[in-house]
């Protein structure tokens, strides 16, 4: 049939249906129909509203809600707090455990300690840890070696500015100009151009903190309603902690099988809602690499910034080169990537509360200023979360920075990097266990097919590990950091991952009932994740708690 005829044809029936739809409708109320039309849109407009809430998939949501709902009902409200309960007090007991003394100084005392004396309590309170950071039983936490000549200048240099506040910079120039010039020395490692700029600020939460409000701010100026993050599963959590601040959503992308984000879903997943995508470099669950240009390539495409996360390998990957290990463009010279997130106070060596988060240009980092003009207390500006902002932290970061010097960091680079290669290596050659990612840089995450991965971190933990657990899929890893950088530590690493292999394999239960695994596998059958959010509040509190009395099962 010619298409004049199809058409026609169409037409005819759209009529016949418009005339069935108008004789039935003329037979209700008008006032009926205006207040159904209404109704409707109302109730459109609301359930769009929840909808749009999350990004989380219908039925997931669906489930959660349900079960928040059935966890009202009295008996089954009576057996969970009964659970928690006692999971509060294993969980109390559980973060004092190496209190030994268990007392607990809750007033200020009326006149003051001598100096011996609260020297004194420090040392027993520093004696508590009895994990051997300084011979690499430590998975990240503490990235340098602590060495004497490093921890004198920071002491020299932290008595002269632990009282400035670069929020004065008229009364501490010099702080205000030390933090200035870690700012520009980062930026220029990271190859940015002539019109970018950065903050310090104290940790890379907080840079991708930052990062997250300026996005959402220049989405605002750009008339996007609801913006959305688009970056992969393996995002750090700090985005998911950004966007909930800043009223904006987390789109999650699955990853390849190297656990870098698949780039054909990411393009897939773009919409106009979109004001920002993350790539990682590398992620934190398994120290993959996400494939940056390309995804600089995608934002030129599409129109939209690009951050990328270097908070973890921010002082390692721009050493890369130099140190011998090939590494894809991951910076500034990528024309797409927009902004950086670096953490001094990781592979930078120095001291805890340091990050620098970088923009390509001023206009962008002015998204991330605030003001208020007419305060009373007056004019007011700040460039990141803090008001005062602790001086001493970018004194001792620019100390550290100069003090060590490039060379330092590409032979601590060479080191880490090398170590975290033959840590996998090793662990490839581990029957019943395998690679999780790919340890690109610092970060060796490993699964197994065979039994529960998590026994094995349970009983890598009781021979003096700290490792770190993953989840979605269950797994560990170990953040090669420069205690762990050295032969002796790999060699006994992977002795004693072999021996633990073998012991959890050769269980009936192949490891589900250990203490992680059954937590883990707890958690992953509960849809309403406020019930585990309710579990980690009471962690949350107990750091925050006196200890309690010393009982039997503590030892
Ligand atoms: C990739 C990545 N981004 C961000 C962060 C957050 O850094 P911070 O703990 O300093 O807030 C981390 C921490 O490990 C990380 O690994």
């Amino acid at each position: 049939m010619p298409i004049k005829e199809n058409l026609q044809v169409v037409i005819s029936h759209v009529e016949d249906a418009h005339e069935c739809l108008s004789s039935k409708l003329r037979k209700i109320d008008p006032l009926y129909l205006v207040i159904g039309a209404i109704g409707s849109t109302v109730v459109f407009i609301k359930l769009r509203k929840i909808y749009k809430r999350s990004e989380e998939p219908i039925l997931k949501r669906l489930a959660g809600f349900a079960f928040h709902h059935i966890r009202k009902l009295p008996f089954v409200k009576a057996k969970i707090d009964k659970e928690l309960q006692g999971a509060r007090k294993d969980i109390l007991h559980s973060i004092h455990k190496d209190d030994v003394d268990r007392a607990f100084i809750s007033e200020i005392p009326e006149a003051g300690l001598s100096d011996q004396a609260v020297i004194e309590i420090a040392d027993r309170y520093d004696s508590y840890g009895k994990f051997d950071v300084d011979h690499g039983r430590v998975s990240g936490a503490v990235y340098t070696d602590r060495g004497e000549k490093h921890v004198e200048l920071l002491t020299k240099i932290y008595e002269k500015y632990a009282f400035s506040n670069p929020l004065h910079p008229d009364v501490f120039p010099g702080a205000r100009k030390m933090e200035a010039e870690v700012i520009r020395m980062v930026l220029n490692l990271y190859n940015a151009p002539e019109d970018s700029s950065g903050s310090l600020t104290t940790g890379g939460t907080e840079s991708i903190i930052m990062a997250c409000f300026a996005y959402r701010n220049q989405a605002q100026a750009r008339g996007i309603e609801n913006p959305v993050i688009l970056c992969s599963k393996t995002a750090h959590a700090a985005f998911d902690k950004g966007a909930h601040l800043c009223g904006m959503k987390v789109r999650h992308v699955e990853t390849d099988r190297n656990n870098r984000v698949d780039l054909r879903k990411l393009e897939k997943s773009i919409d106009g809602d979109v004001c920002v995508i993350v790539g990682s470099a590398p992620n934190y669950p398994s120290g993959s690499v996400d494939p940056i240009l390309e995804i600089s390539k995608l934002g030129q495409r599409y129109g939209i910034p690009v951050h990328v996360d270097a908070c973890l390998g921010g002082f390692l990957i721009p050493f890369m080169e130099q140190a011998g290990f090939a590494i894809e463009q991951f910076d500034f010279r990528n024309p797409g990537v927009t902004s950086i997130s670096c953490d001094t106070h990781k592979y930078g060596c120095t001291p805890k509360g340091s990050s620098i988060v970088m923009y390509r240009t001023k206009e962008l980092h002015h998204f991330q200023y605030f003001s208020v003009p007419n305060w009373t207390g007056g004019i007011y500006a700040t460039p990141t979360i803090c008001g005062s902002r602790a001086g001493a932290n970018s004194a001792v970061a620019w100390a550290t920075l100069l003090s060590f010097g490039r060379q330092e960091y590409v032979d601590r680079c060479r080191k880490i990097v090398s170590t975290a290669r033959k840590i996998a290596d090793g662990i490839q050659k581990i029957d019943g266990i395998k690679l999780h990612g790919s340890p690109d840089v610092s970060v060796v995450a490993f699964t197994s097919d065979d039994f529960n991965i998590y026994a094995a971190s349970d009983l890598l933990h009781k021979r003096g590990w700290n490792l770190n657990t993953l989840q979605n899929p269950n797994a560990i890893h170990i953040c090669v950091t420069y205690n762990s950088a050295n032969d002796q530590v790999v060699e006994k690493f992977l002795a004693d991952v072999k021996e633990v292999v073998n012991e959890v394999a050769a269980l009936p239960d192949k490891g589900n009932k250990s203490g992680t695994a059954a937590l883990y596998g707890m958690a992953a059958q509960i849809p309403d994740k406020s019930l585990i959010d309710e579990m980690v509040y009471q962690y949350l509190d107990a750091c925050y708690a006196k200890p309690p009395p010393k009982e039997a099962s503590d030892n």
